[in-house]
């Protein structure tokens, strides 16, 4: 990119890029936090897995464009136009950088997750896969990559298989090296679980899928946010992911995948933007990413994403991540700490991401008194239903974290929690 040129200014951040991370200054940045809830009690947010919160920086790069640029891309040949199209492309090099790609031309713009493994399962699974052929999921997957799976297999008689847990909710390797086999086209997995934060251990799974000669998919819906994504290093050939659990807004997420794959691919949507030349009766497409981006684009979310990418890359993910480890060894203890609570997942490390019952009290009840007490947190089945019941239960209460959080926010929980079993006489 040249600087020069650059529309959208990368964010300036008021806070030291050095030593450990500078919570209270990085809190400033996020307006929401000032905001009173309930009872006059302030917020404290513990819902980031289902959508995180915005700096004041995403917000203003994405105002800015409005305010400034409000034109449509490869499009027009006025200035706003030129220069809303250089804010886009500014945005999927940033995107690039962010996952250590070095072709930006491989990141494609999708709504978020469910549509980019609906993008692949569509595109590469409806040309590709032959009735018998077997796709390798897991148990611990979100809806987002078991229902377009489930489609695709019905459409063409396919054969899917499910990777089972272990006992303290991690990914059974030794089933995964059974269920892999000479028959699977596609290994298609979670990387990090965002119901309990567990982190899989990818290197092993991708070489399961490699030693077979099947397509290696990664839903990175909740590592993007949460760790260092190197996509050199990581073996795979897709990599999924959504801005609005990284500090991005809603509408906007990213598809990456290998160039030969995207280019063999026939198009997904069709439509607008995405063609080379159109005739009343055939069309032919355009070249790989436009190949993939039907109609005009959500400009602004990309702007926005873009920027947020940048916010995180600043902070630095090992820092953050480092962050998250000391916060949620702190909240598994002092949960623990309080009887009666049931975590799931019997993990040494896990990020992102807590769920928990307490016995004796169902999870929707449980998430409704912590939001008395002003505790924002989800309850239910976070979109995995199946993860539920391998786990063995319907539903579940999650706490989730990001680089804003606190012990104090930790604290608050476990206040909320004591009131919420004194109120059930537990
Ligand atoms: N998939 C999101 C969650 O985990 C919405 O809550």
């Amino acid at each position: 990119m040249n600087e020069s040129k650059t529309v959208v200014q990368e964010p300036h951040c008021n806070w030291s890029k050095e030593g450990p991370l500078d919570v209270a200054a990085i809190r400033a940045d996020f307006p929401v936090l000032e905001r009173i809830v309930r009872n006059g009690k302030s917020l404290v947010y513990l819902d980031s897995a289902a959508r995180s919160l915005m700096p004041i920086q995403v917000i203003e790069a994405m105002k800015h464009f409005d305010s400034n640029h409000c034109a449509n891309v490869h499009r027009g040949i006025h200035l706003l136009s030129d220069e809303a199209t250089g804010a886009y492309e500014e945005a999927r090099a940033r995107i690039a950088s962010y996952l250590g790609v070095s072709d930006a031309g491989e990141i494609i713009f999708v709504r978020n997750t469910t549509e980019a493994l609906n993008l692949v399962a569509y595109a590469w699974g409806i040309h590709n896969l032959r009735s018998g052929d077997e796709i390798v999921l897991s148990v611990m997957e979100h809806h987002s990559n078991l229902v377009p799976w489930q489609q695709i297999a019905k459409m063409k008689d396919l054969v899917l298989k499910h990777i089972p847990i272990t006992p303290s909710g991690e990914l059974d390797l030794a089933e995964a090296e059974r269920l892999i086999g000479q028959k699977t086209k596609i290994v298609s997995l979670v990387h990090m679980s965002n119901v309990i934060g567990v982190l899989n251990p990818m290197d092993d799974l991708s070489r399961m899928a490699r030693n077979v000669g099947a397509l290696f998919v990664v839903d990175g819906s909740q590592s993007a946010a949460h760790m260092h994504i190197d996509l050199s290093s990581l073996d795979c050939d897709f990599f999924a992911f959504s801005g609005y659990k990284m500090l991005g807004p809603t509408g906007i997420g990213v598809l990456w995948g290998k160039r030969t794959l995207l280019e063999e691919m026939p198009p997904f949507l069709s439509g607008g933007s995405m063609i080379e030349e159109v005739g009343l009766m055939s069309s032919t497409w355009a070249p790989v990413p436009q190949k993939f981006e039907a109609g005009t684009p959500n400009i602004t979310g990309a702007v926005g994403l873009g920027i947020a990418a940048k916010y995180i890359q600043r902070m630095d993910r090992n820092r953050t991540l480092a962050h998250e480890h000391n916060l949620i060894s702190y909240a598994v203890e002092r949960l623990n700490e309080l009887g009666g609570i049931e975590i799931y997942g019997d993990l040494s490390e896990r990020a992102s991401a807590i769920a928990f019952n307490i016995r004796g009290i169902h999870p929707h009840d449980t998430a409704s008194i912590l939001d008395s007490e002003g505790v924002a947190a989800r309850a239910g089945h976070h979109c995995a239903q199946p993860f539920h019941v391998a786990l063995g239960i319907d539903s579940s209460t999650r706490v989730s974290f990001q680089c804003y959080n606190t012990r104090t926010d930790i604290d608050r929980l476990i206040e909320a929690v004591i009131i919420a079993k004194e109120i059930f006489g537990l």
